[in-house]
């Protein structure tokens, strides 16, 4: 999956790092739609199984796209916006 180019203006890109990778994102996407952009799909996993877990509605309902930001457990990937710097972990279980 990649980001629609034709017709948009998306200013300025910058950087946040996943598990210490950095991350493109434009002002505006959310965490979500930057790690979608670069490929990325399993956003954490379940506490008994370890499952991984990705976006599934994409819109703040289902809570299964739980990730670490700042420190901070359990922010819906769907519904955060991404900004520089950040530091985004994906999420083991209920996070810490
Ligand atoms: S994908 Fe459903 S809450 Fe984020």
């Amino acid at each position: 999956m990649s980001r629609i180019d034709e017709g948009l203006e998306r200013g300025t890109a910058f950087a946040f790092t996943l598990d210490g990778q950095k991350v493109e994102a434009y002002p505006g996407e959310t965490i979500a739609a930057a790690l979608l952009a670069s490929g990325v799909r399993a956003l954490r996993r379940t506490a008994k199984r370890q499952q991984p877990r990705s976006l599934y509605c994409g819109m703040g309902i289902c809570w299964e796209c739980l990730v670490t930001v700042d420190g901070a457990p359990s922010q819906r990937a769907c519904m955060t916006e991404a900004k520089p710097g950040m530091r985004v972990e994906t999420q083991k279980g209920v996070g810490r």
